[in-house]
């Protein structure tokens, strides 16, 4: 019997033991089927009404997701607050004033532990609002394994870990393959950002001294680079301030993001690096020019970056308030 396949029937052989017991140990559509039969619909509800309040929204749960999912895995440790005991991950520099969404994901698991008290993880809840925020702003829907149980922990220098706009295309893949993830992903995931906004500090550099010599990045069309000017001035104060990931369509999950990348319009460093590398070009082009090999795909990407590390069976628990472990 070869390694793999041992592995595997007594993995199988645990599953089948556990299912006797409890419910199921594996990521399955149908998980909550009997046990909380209206989540779809309360967390539906809750993403949509959080949009219908502010457009936004949709983007920041999605991105909420992946801050999940990249540090430890999807177990809702990027919902995790600080106490004077232990410290959570909303203050690592990649979500400090940056991640938001959080009340959001608090009201649904509010109405969701009304409707089915300690059944449904938090990490689920985020991962089903994902999707939700992404199909309620026009974009593919894709079916959602579920069954995440909810860390006892979070890890700050994990989350500090995650891709930055800064670094070079080689070390965000790095880091996309470590978590088992690859090239493709890197491209059709990145297309999340055809919703939702950027802080002028996360690309200033490209406008007005990139190269040390006074000169903007060359990769970025000249009228964006006017507009963007007018929204960040050279000025620290402006580091806040918003521009539009995706200008052309700001609130709409589409391909616009490629069609972008195509005429030098991403608007950070990490997006237009998609076309200064051969392989990736070629994937741009083709989500640029075919709209549902990109939905398509962004289902399929979605749901990889959704298993990352998820802990399953009686590993973790279904926390009671996402903000904090039982
Ligand atoms: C590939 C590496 C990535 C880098 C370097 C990156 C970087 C960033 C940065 C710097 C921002 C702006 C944050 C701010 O100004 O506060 C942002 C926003 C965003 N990111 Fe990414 N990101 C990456 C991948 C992803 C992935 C995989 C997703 C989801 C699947 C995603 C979804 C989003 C969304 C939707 C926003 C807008 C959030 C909002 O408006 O609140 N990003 N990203
Ligand atoms: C609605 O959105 C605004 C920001 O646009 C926010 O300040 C407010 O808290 C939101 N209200 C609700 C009920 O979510
Ligand atoms: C936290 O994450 C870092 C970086 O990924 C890792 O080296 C470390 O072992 C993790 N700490 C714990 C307690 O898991
Ligand atoms: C990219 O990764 C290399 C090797 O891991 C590292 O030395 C370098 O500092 C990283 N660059 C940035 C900008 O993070
Ligand atoms: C602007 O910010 C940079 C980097 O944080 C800092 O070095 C510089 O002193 C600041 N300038 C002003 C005028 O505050
Ligand atoms: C990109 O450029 C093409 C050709 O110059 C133009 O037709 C198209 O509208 C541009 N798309 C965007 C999103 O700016
Ligand atoms: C990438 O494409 C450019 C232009 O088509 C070509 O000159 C270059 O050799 C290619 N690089 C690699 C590594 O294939
Ligand atoms: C481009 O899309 C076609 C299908 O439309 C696919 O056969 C091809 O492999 C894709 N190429 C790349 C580089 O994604």
């Amino acid at each position: 019997m070869n390694q793999s396949f041992s592995t595997f029937s007594s993995l199988s052989l645990f599953c089948l033991l556990f299912l006797v017991s409890f419910s199921s140990c594996q990521l399955d559509y149908k998980f909550y089927d009997n046990t909380c039969p209206n989540l779809l619909k309360i967390v539906r509800n809750g993403v949509w009404s959080a949009i219908a309040n502010e457009t936004r929204m949709a983007a920041s749960i999605l991105r909420l997701h992946f801050h999940d999912c990249f540090p430890n895995g999807c177990e809702g440790s990027v919902l995790l607050d600080d106490t004077s005991t232990f410290t959570g991950e909303k203050t690592a520099t990649p979500n400090k004033d940056s991640v938001r969404g959080f009340e959001v994901i608090d009201a649904i698991k509010e109405n969701v532990e009304k409707a089915c008290p300690s059944t449904v993880s938090c990490a689920d809840i985020l991962t089903l609002a994902a999707r939700e925020s992404v199909y309620l702003t026009g974009g593919p829907y894709w079916p959602v394994p579920l069954g995440r149980r909810d860390g006892l922990t979070a890890n700050k220098t994990a989350a500090n870990e995650l891709p930055s706009p800064f670094e070079p295309l080689k070390n965000i893949t790095a880091k996309f393959i470590s978590k088992g993830l690859d090239l493709k992903d890197v491209v059709v995931l990145s297309g999340a950002h055809t919703i939702g906004f950027a802080q002028c500090s996360t690309f200033k550099q490209r406008l007005f001294d990139f190269d040390g010599a006074g000169n903007p990045d060359p990769t970025l069309d000249a009228s964006l680079l006017t507009n963007l000017r007018t929204v960040c001035p050279n000025q620290n104060d402006s580091d806040t301030n918003l521009a539009s990931l995706d200008a052309t369509t700001t609130n709409k999950f589409d391909n616009n993001y490629f069609k972008n990348l195509v005429n030098n319009s991403g608007l950070l460093q990490s997006d237009q690096a998609l076309m200064g590398d051969n392989t990736t070009a070629l994937f741009v082009m083709n989500y640029s020019k075919f709209p549902f090999l990109f939905s398509r795909d962004f289902g399929i990407s979605m749901v990889k970056m959704g298993n990352i590390g998820v802990f399953t069976g009686q590993d973790g628990e279904i926390r009671k308030n996402c903000r904090i472990v039982n």
